[in-house]
């Protein structure tokens, strides 16, 4: 935790809205999951996004990239209302990075066909493509997965690969839907060093969402957590485990990030 620390931008002040989700109410068959949700991402915020299973969480990344559409309220990227932009414009418009809960490669193609398609489509330039896709293999330590299909890959190392992808086109907006899951307690270090490093040298907003609730925030400027539709907490992770209705809500009283 010292080394993820000392990478921190301690004087995080950088309030002006990337994202914007205004009045978001989301009903599935009348069951009502998102009730009327204010959310702002800033512009360089690392936020950390916390709540129960089936709370909404995947929902609201989903709202982001056009995945899914909210049955009331606007949705902002950049200052301009996306509600009705198509995903494919919002990932190009925008420069969206997303790496979903479950799936995100093709299974039947192998660990270096699936980085050099999302290469393709995202750099134009062959010398530039190879080394974005040499600099990510050496990150993750692809080398000697190269070859192996989608399929055959491990739990975790199939999720080092989805974020490897999502980070090809210099994302300015990355979504990650439960990073830390599937991975060893290096590999979540090696992330967290990634987010932490993509926020000090690019202009770059990210959302994780996880339920590894000390990692995440070890490594965000700010935390929320959901219940019931809501945001019932915001603020910086000291103030979200010390908040009253997220300890009982979500936390429990024996919580700490110590
Ligand atoms: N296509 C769908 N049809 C019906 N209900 C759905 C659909 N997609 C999601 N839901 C419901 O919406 C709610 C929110 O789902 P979501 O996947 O956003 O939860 P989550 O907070 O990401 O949960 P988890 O932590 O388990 O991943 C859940 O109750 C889920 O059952
Ligand atoms: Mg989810």
């Amino acid at each position: 935790m010292a080394l993820i620390k000392k990478f921190r931008i301690k004087n995080f002040k950088n309030t002006d809205p990337i994202v914007e989700l205004k009045n978001i109410s989301v009903f599935y068959n009348k069951r009502q999951i998102i009730d009327n949700l204010n959310l702002k991402i800033n512009k360089q915020e690392i936020l950390g996004m916390l709540g129960p299973n089936g709370v909404g969480k995947s929902t609201i990344l989903n709202l982001i990239t056009g995945l899914k559409n909210p049955n009331y309220g606007e949705i902002l990227i950049g200052g301009i209302n996306c509600t009705k932009l198509p995903i494919n414009e919002r990932f190009t418009k925008f420069q969206i990075g997303f790496v979903p809960q479950y799936g995100g490669l093709i299974q039947n193609l192998s660990l270096i066909d699936n980085l050099k398609l999302v290469a393709e489509i995202h750099i134009e330039e062959k010398e530039l493509q190879i080394q974005k896709l040499n600099k990510l293999i050496t990150q993750f330590e692809f080398e000697s997965l190269l070859k192996i299909k989608a399929k055959h890959l491990s739990g975790g190392q199939k999720k080092k690969l989805v974020i490897a992808m999502a980070l090809i086109n210099n994302p300015k907006i990355l979504l990650l839907d439960e990073p830390f899951a599937a991975l060893d307690i290096l590999t979540i270090k090696m992330l967290q060093e990634i987010i932490l490093n993509l926020q000090s040298t690019e202009e770059i907003s990210i959302v994780v969402v996880d339920h590894q609730a000390r990692d995440l925030l070890n490594c965000v400027d700010r935390a929320i957590i959901l219940s019931n539709g809501k945001i019932i907490a915001s603020g910086s992770p000291n103030d979200v485990i010390s908040d009253k209705d997220a300890k009982s809500h979500y936390f429990g009283e024996e919580f700490n990030i110590s």
